[in-house]
């Protein structure tokens, strides 16, 4: 007779199984050992998460900055299933296609600006990364300037965890793991004149490509200079280097725009996404180029495309995505993360009031972030923060690289005044316990 299990019961079996048999992505395994998992999650619900132990959370940072339509949507399950049970998958290799495929293919397109027309898919950011630097370096190399290999990326950037993008990551804690990353990138501080110097003292002849964020999410949330990017892209057209957004955070309404660069008058060379495409509900990524660099690409290619991965175009995956951009598009999505995101700011500027070592805040559409001051070797604060704001039923981020003492926000862009409320009053309460 198979015995059932109480929560409790069911908590402690499953903690056992998690420590051993199961590798926790970015995550610290000594302290799992000891501990276990702090929550096994069981459900979702809009803004908020429930665990096996019946607690229910908000999740004020969409999970990892992409269930951005909200936890529980059965539209996506049905349409999953659905596709699941016609065609789950098949082969997108060489001259095989699927209409999910192709229609998700025509919907990016209406979302993204200028000629950015084209997608390749993946099943994530990191891989949209990797792809991308792939083709630039494929690009150039048609081109007849196969020197063009680097890749520039910024200080406190976040791209991905696979070989290239783990490598354009401009966090040194990546770096120290790997030991050894790929060669040919280079990393500067976000002002013009780190980027001129760098052309400088590598030659553009050797550059292939710049990668951004449009706003960096992991590194901390930041918003750069209103004129940044205008002036990079300006140096970056000077010189043949090909702008590359990271949009895996910022695109499909994050920032209050269809993608994040738009925020800063510029539209890239290429565009990187994932996460909010599907709202975390199947896993998809890409990389979005212009008609024109298609065009070049597919003319001055000989032989194949040598880059293509299995779920390169994943049907069940690709459905998936349609419905989510569908929701974000007929409940006005966007218009509630400018809404929102203003008023979240404000309550940000309210908390600041309230706290002399709260020394900056900021937001752009619902990414924000709340930094307190940190003297040179002092211990940051916003880890205990976060645990203050667990024990009052709040799930946020602590930012701590680069002596940084960050909290960061992302909240589902269905969220309401009331919802949001609750965050910055929690956020206070937690603030004010921690000192
Ligand atoms: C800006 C950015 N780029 C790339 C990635 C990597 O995406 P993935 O984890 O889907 O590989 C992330 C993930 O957090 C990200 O925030």
């Amino acid at each position: 007779m198979t015995q059932v299990l109480n929560n409790e019961q069911l908590k402690q079996a499953l903690t056992e199984l998690d420590k051993k048999h199961f590798i926790h992505p970015t995550s610290n395994m000594k302290q799992l050992q000891e501990e276990g998992p702090t929550f096994i999650f069981t459900e979702g619900d809009g803004i908020y998460l429930k665990d096996i132990e019946g607690r229910k959370l908000i999740d004020s940072l969409s999970s990892l900055w992409n269930v951005n339509i909200g936890h529980g949507r059965e539209e996506l399950g049905e349409v999953a299933k659905e596709q699941m049970t016609k065609l789950a998958f098949t082969s997108a290799f060489s001259n095989w296609s699927h209409e999910p495929i192709i229609r998700l293919a025509e919907e990016v397109a209406k979302w993204t600006p200028g000629d950015l027309n084209v997608t390749f898919f993946t099943s994530g950011g990191s891989e949209a990364n990797d792809t991308a630097f792939k083709t630039v370096r494929h690009y150039w190399n048609v081109n007849g300037k196969p020197e063009k290999k680097k890749i520039i990326s910024r200080k406190k950037s976040y791209h991905g965890v696979a070989m290239g993008s783990t490598s354009a990551t401009g966090i040194p804690e990546f770096h120290t793991f790997t030991q050894s990353i790929a060669p040919d990138f280079h990393y500067v501080d976000s002002t013009v004149e780190s980027f001129n110097e760098m052309i400088e003292k590598e030659g553009a002849h050797t550059i292939a490509a710049f990668i951004s964020e449009p706003v960096q999410g992991s590194g901390g949330v930041n918003i750069p200079e209103a004129n940044y990017f205008k002036e990079i892209k300006a140096i970056c057209e000077a010189n043949d280097i090909l702008f590359i957004s990271d949009e895996v955070i910022c695109g499909f309404g994050r920032t209050g725009t269809n993608f994040g660069m738009e925020n800063f008058g510029i539209t890239p060379d290429i565009i990187t996404m994932a996460k909010g495409v599907t709202s975390g509900y199947a896993p998809l990524g890409g990389m979005v180029i212009s008609e024109k660099m298609h065009k070049e690409l597919y003319e001055k290619t000989e032989g194949n495309f040598w880059h293509g991965y299995t779920y390169s175009g994943h049907p069940t995956a690709a459905a998936v995505a349609l419905k989510n951009l569908e929701i974000i598009k007929e409940e006005n999505l966007i218009d509630n993360v400018n809404e929102m995101g203003k008023y979240m700011l404000e309550g940000f500027e309210w908390i600041k009031e309230q706290h002399a070592h709260v020394v900056d805040v900021r937001g752009i559409g619902l990414l924000g972030a709340i930094s307190l001051h940190r003297s040179e070797g002092a211990e940051a604060k916003t880890p205990k923060i976060v645990q203050e704001a667990l024990k009052r039923g709040l799930i946020c981020r602590a930012v701590v690289y680069d002596g940084q003492d960050t909290l960061a926000f992302a909240p589902p862009f269905t969220i309401t005044k009331d919802e949001m409320d609750q965050i910055i009053h929690i956020v206070n309460e937690s603030i004010q316990t921690v000192g």
